[in-house]
C-alpha cells in the first residue's frame, strides 16, 4: 500500500504530494524541520519538538497562525500509515516569496509530514559504540542558524559525508572557537569520573529534546552534570562518551580518528544512561 503523507492539513498518498518549484524551502533552505520517535503509538516529547519549532518558525518571522495544528497532523499521518512505532519527520518551510529573497514576503508556510517505519541500530553496535572522525566544518556561534533545527544542512552533510567516507559512523565537529560542539546528527556528552559534561548552548550547538532528557535523568540520579564550553582535549582524555539523538537515543562514542575513546567500550555511567533513558520513554508515553 502507498504511503500516505501529511501536506498543508490533508492526508494524500506520496505520489500525489506537490510542491512549488518556487518554494524558499527548495531554494534557499529556508524553513525547519523535527525528527521525531513515536513509541507505541505516541510521540516521545512531542510538546518539546514543537516549542523548539516554534520558537524557531517565530524567529524567522512567520506567523504561527499559519501552521495547522501540528500535533494533530502528525497524529493523523501516524494512523494513516499503520504505524506506531515510526520516525516521523515535520517539515515546515516558509513558502514561496518573492523573486528577489528575502524573509518578508512569504506568507504561506508549507507543512509536510512524513512517518516512517525505523530500523533503529543493532544491539551489536550499541554494544561497541559508534566510531567518529573529528569534522573539517565548524559550527559557527556566531549564527542563529546552528541552535535550529533547519532546512540548511549543508554543512552537517559535509561533516557526514567526511565520517562516512573515513568509515565512521558520525562527525564531531569543534565551533570557529575551537571548542567542543556536537555531532553531524547529535549531541556530545562525555564522562570524567562522576562528572558528565556536555556542551552549553552557546558552543554553537541545536539543544537537543534528547539532550535535555539525558540532562534531567543525570540530575536526578545524583551524577555531577557540566553543561559549559569544552575542550578537544578533555573528549581525547574522557573515560566515556555518548551522542544523543531522537532516534539513536543514547550511543556510546568509543573512538575519534581512529583512537580509542577511555577503553574504547561502552562505559558504565554511559551504559546506566542508555537504560535509564530507555525507561523514560516507556514511561513517559504510557502516560
Ligand atoms: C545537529 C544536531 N544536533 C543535535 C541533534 C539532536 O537533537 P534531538 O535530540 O532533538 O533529536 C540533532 C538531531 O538530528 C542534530 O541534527
Amino acid at each position: 500500500m502507498e504511503e500516505t503523507v501529511y501536506l498543508n492539513g490533508c492526508l494524500l498518498p506520496l505520489s500525489k504530494a506537490r510542491l512549488s518549484p518556487l518554494d524558499y524551502g527548495f531554494l534557499y533552505g529556508c524553513g525547519l524541520f523535527e525528527t521525531m520517535y513515536a513509541y507505541a503509538g505516541r510521540v516521545f516529547r512531542l510538546d518539546r519538538h514543537l516549542d523548539r519549532l516554534r520558537r524557531s518558525v517565530t524567529f524567522l518571522g512567520m506567523s504561527l497562525d499559519g501552521l495547522p495544528d501540528l500535533e494533530r497532523g502528525v497524529y493523523e499521518c501516524l494512523k494513516a500509515n499503520n504505524l506506531s512505532d515510526a520516525r516521523i519527520r515535520l517539515t515546515v518551510s516558509v513558502g514561496e516569496g518573492k523573486t528577489i529573497p528575502d524573509l518578508i514576503t512569504p506568507q504561506s508556510p508549507t507543512v509536510l509530514i512524513v512517518a516512517r517505519s525505523y530500523q533503529s541500530h543493532s544491539p551489536e553496535t550499541y554494544q561497541q559504540g559508534f566510531k567518529s572522525i573529528l569534522s573539517r566544518v565548524r559550527r559557527n556561534t556566531w549564527s542563529p542558524v546552528s541552535t535550529m533545527k533547519s532546512l540548511s544542512y549543508l554543512d552537517l552533510l559535509l561533516a557526514r559525508r567526511e565520517a562516512k567516507l573515513a568509515g565512521a559512523d558520525e562527525a564531531v565537529l569543534l565551533n570557529e572557537q575551537g571548542f567542543l560542539a556536537e555531532g553531524s546528527i547529535s549531541n556530545i556528552f562525555l564522562v570524567s569520573g562522576s562528572t558528565l559534561l556536555t556542551p552549553s548552548e552557546d558552543s554553537g550547538i541545536l539543544p537537543g529534546i534528547t539532550r535535555e532528557a539525558v540532562l534531567e535523568i543525570a540530575c536526578s540520579s545524583g551524577l555531577t552534570t557540566l553543561v559549559r564550553k569544552v575542550s578537544l582535549d578533555e573528549l581525547n582524555q574522557a573515560d566515556e562518551a555518548f551522542l544523543t539523538n531522537s532516534l539513536i537515543q543514547v550511543m556510546p562514542l568509543t573512538q575519534i580518528n581512529g583512537q580509542a575513546i577511555g577503553p574504547g567500550r561502552p562505559g558504565r555511567i554511559t551504559q546506566q544512561l542508555m537504560s535509564a533513558y530507555k525507561e523514560l520513554v516507556e514511561q513517559e508515553v504510557q502516560k
